[in-house]
């Protein structure tokens, strides 16, 4: 993209601290749409989360699975959290947090860039516009170092959140290359530099440490007085309706079974843990799979709207699951 004169962030939109962690004044939400989001069941989430959470007693919160890091946004600004560890085997995913969380005012130069140079084309132009992006964001995977902070990741977040903010039913998908594959959408004015939200998050996010990791390197990160939120991608509850490619690696059903056992591990360590899914009754009542592997624990089930099914129609409320250590009042 063209060079352009620096984007000056405007003072007084950068949001203070004490009002962002007041708990009437939720400031920053996801900046991502993303399959399996958890925005939709805070407020069913409010009544399951531990006592000591609540009573701000628990000051570390883990989001192994983060994604769009619903949760993480709606905990970390309402409990007084203190630390926060945040992890994705996505590494785009995590590139991008750790540019808003390091250099949000360079990133909202490109978003900014974005926004305008978008905003002017026509219907087709757009199209042709994404299409080349998405050519160029493939293409530039081999280029980017994933391990090393650099200048280059700036171009490369601000480029995801483009492709998130205008594909279609912002859905971040990829084939088995790992190529992200999502058609372009059809908005009328999709929102790609959300600058106040950005900031907010960019002041959210100074807590937390974010890594590309699998989800079992919790282990090693535990610490005590903790909450640990699990919300894995979906077990699929039927056949057709396999969602699963965040990443090029996929999470089979021994990946719900390995985190069964880490559940397990937890629990023994003294974490509170909350860990969701969807319900494979909803297909099938007689399917107790995670009623087995999560025996003991206190198992309810919560209605959701679920949104990933290329078939409109059935994109309806079933239920979703929601597991934890601790009882719920
Ligand atoms: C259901 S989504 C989480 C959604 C999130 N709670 C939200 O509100 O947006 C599951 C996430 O787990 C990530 N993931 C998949 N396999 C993983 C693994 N082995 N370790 C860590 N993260 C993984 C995916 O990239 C995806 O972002």
């Amino acid at each position: 993209m063209a060079a352009a004169a620096v984007y000056k962030i405007r003072k007084d939109r950068i949001p203070k601290a004490e009002d962002l962690f007041n708990p009437y004044n939720v400031g920053a939400r996801p900046f991502l749409k993303w399959a399996g989001g958890k925005g939709q069941l805070l407020d069913t989430f409010q009544e399951l989360y531990p006592r000591q959470l609540i009573r701000k007693k628990i000051k570390t919160f883990y989001e192994p699975f983060l994604g769009s890091g619903a949760v993480f946004f709606d905990i970390a600004q309402k409990f007084g959290i203190e630390g926060a560890y945040l992890y994705d085997i996505n590494e785009e995913l995590v590139l991008t947090y750790k540019v808003i969380q390091k250099d949000v005012s360079k990133l909202l130069d490109f978003l900014f860039r974005y926004q305008r140079n978008y905003s002017k084309l026509e219907k087709k132009q757009r199209q042709k516009f994404f299409y080349d992006q998405r050519m160029n964001y493939n293409l530039q995977r081999f280029n980017i170092d994933y391990n090393k902070y650099s200048d280059h990741w700036f171009p490369r977040a601000a480029q995801f959140i483009f492709l998130n903010r205008t594909c279609f039913n912002g859905l971040y998908r990829v084939n088995s290359k790992g190529e992200f594959n999502s058609p372009a959408g059809d908005y009328d004015n999709p929102t790609i530099c959300d600058e106040q939200n950005l900031l907010a998050v960019h002041q959210v996010l100074q807590i937390a440490e974010i890594k590309k990791a699998d989800f079992k390197e919790i282990v090693s990160d535990l610490k005590a007085r903790s909450f640990v939120y699990f919300d894995p991608p979906y077990r699929p509850i039927s056949k057709t309706a396999n969602f699963k490619a965040y990443s090029k690696e996929g999470f089979a059903e021994n990946g719900q079974i390995q985190l069964a056992r880490l559940f397990r591990q937890l629990d023994k360590e003294g974490a509170k843990i909350m860990l969701s899914n969807s319900d494979p009754k909803n297909n099938n009542p007689a399917d107790n799979f995670f009623d087995d592997i999560y025996k003991g624990y206190n198992i309810k089930r919560v209605p959701a709207r679920r949104m990933i099914n290329s078939v409109p129609e059935k994109r309806g409320i079933i239920n979703e699951i929601v597991v934890t250590n601790y009882s719920i009042a």
